[in-house]
């Protein structure tokens, strides 16, 4: 875990904003082709010094303690493993990134034939005592290298993978998850999670702006407020992860991008852009916007139908929006919303400098973009531009 904010720029029209980032889960660009090619025409990608430095933080245990206390996540997994049991048993599995090895040994205990674990990171070490620990030795077999590196002679029925970052794309991962997919996976294999949903909706939350920003307007009686410009921008100059509460939320949120596990490709994720139009569902002032996303779990062949997630919205109809589970013998659903369960994740916080105030009703318009960095191609660029009663502002930051 680490927080850092470094001089990035930001420009605004008027009035201005930009954010505040720290970050702990690291990120992972990928590679490889598009298309469904096999093994010998897929490129792979160098694996940098920012590379390396990801893999390297892996090796602590404290980032792997976090995700597997992490009761949302780890039980929504081994869920979905139960469910899909009938696609696990007998079969050939991959675990892209299996760290401490747990989805692994979850899929051995499902009933897989074989499983590669594999992971870059020295974390692959002990997963492999784990294994050994709990008898599974002839079951799961640890690889640690890195997907793009590592050779599996055979095709695999089911890839397995927690790839999300903060935002859904920041620790992108997935570019792995698109190699083994692309070099072992079976036609018809399963992967898992099957899909996620990136949203965003404007939020407010005047007791944040107030202990970080009206706290120096008085301060032992003393009036701070020359130090107000410093403050905005230290604590909201980059992007902020943390946990913010549903009621918070102004909107219904809008969809910035929908990805399907079985077909995205790579260059899908080098840049993503979404526009939006919210109306603002009470008065009040308008603090920033919340990211968050959520993964399904569907089987292969029924994908399509099954995905809740991709499925026009129901509940509203200016055509963003939010899906519920409706039956429970749907896809499973790992939810990092803010009206649900915290998770690790919490959610991602890009706030203003100034808050906005916004009547009822009023529109609040604009676009985000969202680019790999090219500085680190695990950093992530976001550029929002955004506009309600008149105004109009840029505001630019880095996840990194
Ligand atoms: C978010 S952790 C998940 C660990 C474990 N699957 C779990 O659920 O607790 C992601 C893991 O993937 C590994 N990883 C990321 N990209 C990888 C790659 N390209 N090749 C191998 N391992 C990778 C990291 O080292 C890290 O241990």
């Amino acid at each position: 875990m680490e927080g850092s904010s470094n001089g990035n720029h930001h420009h605004h029209t008027d009035g201005g904003a930009t954010t505040q980032m720290n970050h702990f889960r690291p990120t992972k660009p990928g590679g490889g082709g598009g298309g469904r090619s096999r093994v010998s025409r897929i490129q792979t990608p160098p694996c940098t010094e920012f590379d390396k430095a990801y893999f390297q933080s892996y090796s602590h245990v404290g980032i792997h303690e976090e995700m597997i206390k992490d009761r949302v996540r780890t039980e929504t997994y081994r869920s979905a493993i139960l469910q899909h049991r009938s696609h696990i048993e007998g079969k050939v599995v991959v675990d892209v990134g299996c760290g401490t090895g747990i989805l692994s040994i979850f899929c051995a205990q499902a009933g897989a034939k074989r499983v590669y674990a594999v992971d870059a990171s020295a974390i692959a070490l002990q997963a492999s005592e784990v294994v050994k620990a709990n008898n599974l030795s002839d079951k799961v077999i640890v690889l640690h290298g890195r997907v793009e590196d590592v050779q599996i002679d055979e095709e695999v029925d089911v890839i397995i993978s927690e790839w999300m970052g903060y935002m859904l794309l920041y620790e992108s991962m997935l570019g792995s998850v698109i190699v083994a997919r692309d070099r072992w996976l079976k036609p018809g294999g399963l992967i898992l999670p099957s899909n996620a949903v990136l949203y965003m909706a404007p939020v407010t939350h005047p007791d944040r702006y107030a202990e970080s920003i009206d706290f120096w307007r008085n301060v032992y009686g003393i009036d701070m407020s020359p130090i107000l410009p410093l403050a905005k921008q230290c604590a909201f100059e980059e992007p902020c992860v943390e946990t913010i509460s549903g009621e918070s939320v102004l909107t219904w949120p809008h969809v910035v991008k929908h990805v399907d596990c079985y077909t995205i490709t790579y260059q899908e994720l080098q840049s993503v852009t979404a526009s939006f139009k919210f109306q603002s569902m009470m008065r009040a002032p308008l603090h920033g916007f919340a990211f968050w996303f959520d993964v399904e779990f569907s089987g292969p062949a029924n994908n399509e139908e099954a995905s809740s997630l991709t499925e026009p919205p129901k509940t509203n109809p200016s055509g963003s929006h939010r899906r519920k589970r409706a039956h429970p013998d749907e896809a499973l659903v790992l939810s990092t919303a803010p009206e649900d369960p915290p998770t690790h994740w919490q959610q991602t916080m890009v706030y203003f400098y100034d808050p906005i105030d916004v009547e009822q009703d009023q529109i609040i318009d604009g676009s985000v973009t969202l680019t790999q960095s090219k500085e680190n191609a695990r950093f992530m660029n976001i550029h929002l531009e955004y506009a309600s009663g008149g105004r109009s502002f840029v505001k630019e930051c880095v996840l990194r």
